[in-house]
């Protein structure tokens, strides 16, 4: 079941602020390179005729090019690619640093369909509702194979992988259905594995929303798995608990019984999870047991969530 019978254009529509500033940039090399082909093509071609052999017993002579042809042959170009260097350095830092307001979803890849979970708790399989004029941050993991995100409208790609989390965003600024792709092989269905992004006006956004069924914060639910897991048997926000308090503690820096420290994010909360011992709060025992095997990839991104708004002033 394809959901885009239609062919993807050569130059798809942008529809997020980044699609055209890495338009812009692509465009500036392909026109730079392209320039400099012609230039040297002709200039073989042209000296190729102008110089030919003209008699059967000619012999070439060396010539030295002038130090200010050297100098002027070297620097232009040194000084383009340079500027190519920093302006793509700047675009790849806005396209991958999400801004602060960002908004945080999850998704899950895996053989071969894409799983979502907005923050307010609705699910979606392969289609995915956004308000457009919001920056949107996807959380992303996958159960299976590496799996990668991507939007050509939006001109934004990222590697989806097993054990661990990576992220992207977005802020799409025309309202519109936008195709989501997979972009790494990921076995048979491979090619079958897309969806469609709808960026809404908020309002509908809100209406889309609420008129689902009835859902539960991931906050909310994930502090219900927190207790169905005994994770607050140990930790208490309180002296002498058996395990560190967890108020606070995400974004912020954790030291280490080994003495490094690490600021604490979805990444490193995933392994303390799943491996407490990999890094022991300084201070404590390494008495907690793996959660591998028994938390599955929701109920992580539900501790996450609800770990993250500890000690967050609503
Ligand atoms: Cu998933 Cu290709």
């Amino acid at each position: 079941m394809s959901v885009w019978p239609d062919q993807i254009p050569l130059f798809p529509d942008r529809a997020t602020a980044i699609a055209r500033e890495v338009d812009a940039i692509y465009f500036f090399g392909l026109g730079i390179a392209t320039i400099f082909s012609i230039l040297v093509a002709v200039l073989v071609a042209y000296f190729a005729i102008r110089y030919r052999r003209r008699h059967h017993d000619e012999v070439g002579q060396r010539e030295q090019a002038p130090a200010w042809l050297e100098l002027v042959w070297s620097i232009i170009p040194l000084g383009i690619l340079l500027f190519m260097f920093a302006w793509g350095a700047d675009v790849y830092f806005k396209a991958r640093r999400a801004p602060a307001n960002a908004v945080e979803y999850y998704a899950t890849g895996k053989q071969w369909m894409w799983k979502f979970q907005h923050p307010q708790g609705n699910r979606e399989i392969n289609d995915l509702h956004v308000p457009v004029g919001v920056p949107i941050k996807l959380i992303m993991t996958s159960e299976d194979v590496i799996h990668s995100f991507w939007v050509p409208e939006f001109r934004v790609k990222m590697d989806v992988l097993p054990g661990r989390y990576t992220n992207l965003w977005f802020e799409v600024d025309k309202v519109g259905t936008y195709r989501l792709l997979c972009n790494e092989y990921c076995g048979a269905e491979h090619s079958l594995m897309g969806g469609r992004i709808f960026a809404m006006e908020p309002a509908d956004y809100e209406s889309w929303l609420a008129g689902g069924q009835p859902q539960t914060a991931l906050t909310k639910t994930g502090e219900q798995v927190f207790a169905e897991k005994t994770c607050n048997t140990c930790h208490k926000n309180e002296a002498g608990a058996l395990g560190p308090s967890l108020d606070g503690v995400f974004g912020n820096e954790r030291e280490f019984a080994d003495g490094t420290t690490v600021i604490a994010d979805e990444n490193y909360l995933r392994e303390s999870i799943l491996e407490p011992r990999a890094k022991l709060v300084k201070g404590y025992q390494a008495l907690m047991p793996t959660f591998q095997g028994q938390v599955d990839e929701e109920e992580l991104v539900l501790l996450i969530e609800y770990i993250k708004s500890l000690g967050q002033d609503e």
